[in-house]
């Protein structure tokens, strides 16, 4: 971060206590308080960290109010029309966009790691054939740290690029894996000859009595959907894997925990509450008893998909990806579908209401993917994972970033304290 000479003046009583400032690339300036306590012996104070930055980093930048998202400074609209998944794994885990033989040589090295263990195998079969994917894919992600012991040391930068590797090629088999198990198939075996995408498409959908082709643009789709979940900034579950990683554990039981933390519907696990709510609803004459009922502050009742924490503004990943369920839909024919129409009807009449125009509620990510990954054949309860292998390249990138940074440390947040002050404990017959 750059030093300024700028600091903030803070007055508790008649003390002064100067904070330094240091300004960012990109974003607003950071009082710095990490000697807060020990000079004024406060906390801050600032639950679900809207205002506060958790560490630096050089990998994604997001303007929530302009409705921009960069990635090591390339727009995301750019990389979602120019670039692919993989290559954007590249330039997020090294911070450049690789050369030819670069791009070649790490698109060798994670499809040649996209098998996983053979014994691992039995970890699905421990689980109920209902159990919801992303528990199995908590369980065998964290179970990884059983199986790959020469690539947990994370003091060793050689294993943890080994552990990045074998994250990235291997969360979409366990994905794979996780649906098929889910729906009494037998599991598919990657393929080297197919792209990342497509070998995907292909474990989910293929079966052994007859061949599965996978079509292109569904492939391209798919490939897509991955780039636009890929990172974001300081997120629920990215700060999650960072916390952990923190405390020193190994990557597999680091994004384990982020895997966890996404399954949220507030988080990740809203593009699966989002369709479901778009089919409850059912139809666009109902539209307005549920905008209603967002409104209400008395119903819990919230527009999944909509509304974010940092973006006031479009995502720009929705609005990409409402392009992708336009191209989808039509080369599946299925434009005519109704949970779509629902969806373009009930983003216009949200976005025409004052409520949702004052408390600058758009559409987030989570908007249009669940519609494109439906029409592609995904069950609902395989949303998130999709999310999850998407995301798990911007977890990797970030731990990787912490435990390079020299000034990591342990995180260990404080409290208000609010509960009951020092008192003598009562023996039960004088309760
Ligand atoms: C993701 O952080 C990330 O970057 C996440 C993500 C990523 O890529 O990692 O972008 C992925 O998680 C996207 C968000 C997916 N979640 C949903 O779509 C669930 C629905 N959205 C809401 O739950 C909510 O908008 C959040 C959780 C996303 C953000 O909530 P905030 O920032 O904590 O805002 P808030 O809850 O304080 O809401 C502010 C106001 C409130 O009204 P008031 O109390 O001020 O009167 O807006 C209202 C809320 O009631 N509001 C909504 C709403 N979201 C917020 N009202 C109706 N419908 C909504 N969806």
């Amino acid at each position: 971060m750059a030093d300024t000479q700028k600091t903030a003046q803070l007055t508790i009583g008649d003390q002064s206590y100067d904070l330094p400032i240091h300004s960012p690339t990109e974003g607003p300036d950071v009082i710095d308080i990490r000697k807060l306590y020990g000079q004024a012996g406060v906390f801050t104070y600032d639950p679900g960290f809207t205002s506060t930055a958790a560490c630096d980093s050089t990998i994604t930048y997001i303007d929530g109010d302009a409705g921009v998202l960069l990635h090591r400074g390339y727009p995301i609209d750019q990389l979602a029309g120019k670039s692919h998944y993989l290559e954007v794994c590249f330039l997020l885990l090294y911070g450049y966009l690789p050369t030819a033989a670069e791009l070649e040589t790490f698109e060798n090295t994670i499809t040649r790691h996209t098998m996983i263990h053979e014994q691992m195998h039995n970890f699905f079969r421990g689980f109920r054939r209902d159990a919801h994917p992303m528990a199995t894919m908590v369980g065998v992600v964290g179970a990884m740290s059983a199986f790959y012991h020469d690539s947990t040391d994370i003091s060793d930068e050689r294993q943890r690029e080994i552990a990045s590797h074998r994250l990235i090629a291997k969360m979409p088999t366990i994905a794979a894996m996780a649906y098929k198990y889910s729906i009494g198939q037998p599991f598919v075996y990657p393929r080297n000859d197919l792209d990342y995408a497509a070998n995907f498409l292909h474990m989910c959908f293929a079966v052994p009595a007859e061949e599965y082709v996978v079509d292109p643009i569904l492939a391209r789709a798919m490939d897509r959907i991955f780039t636009l979940h890929a990172d974001h900034e300081q997120n629920a579950s990215t700060s999650t894997v960072r916390l952990a990683s923190s405390s020193g554990a190994n990557p597999f039981a680091c994004i384990a925990a982020g895997i966890a933390c996404l399954w949220g519907p507030a988080h990740g696990g809203a593009n699966q509450a989002c369709l479901e709510m778009l089919k409850e609803i059912g139809s666009v004459d109902r539209i307005p008893e549920y905008i209603a009922r967002a409104k209400d502050k008395n119903d819990p009742f919230r527009l999944m998909g909509f509304g974010h924490r940092v973006y006031k503004n479009f995502d720009p990943r929705a609005t990409v990806m409402k392009q992708s369920a336009d191209e989808v839909l039509d080369l599946l024919g299925v434009e005519n579908n109704p949970v779509l129409a629902v969806a373009k009807e009930l983003e216009r009449a949200a976005l025409e209401d004052p409520y949702f125009a004052e408390k600058k509620l758009f559409p987030n990510v989570d908007f249009y993917s669940g519609i494109i990954l439906e029409a592609m054949g995904f069950p609902t309860s395989m949303f998130t994972p999709i999310f999850a292998l998407s995301r798990t390249v911007g977890w990797i990138s970030q731990w990787k970033e912490q435990l390079a940074d020299p000034q990591m440390k342990i995180g260990r947040p404080r409290q208000l304290y609010m509960g009951e002050t020092a008192r003598d404990y009562v023996d039960i017959e004088n309760r």
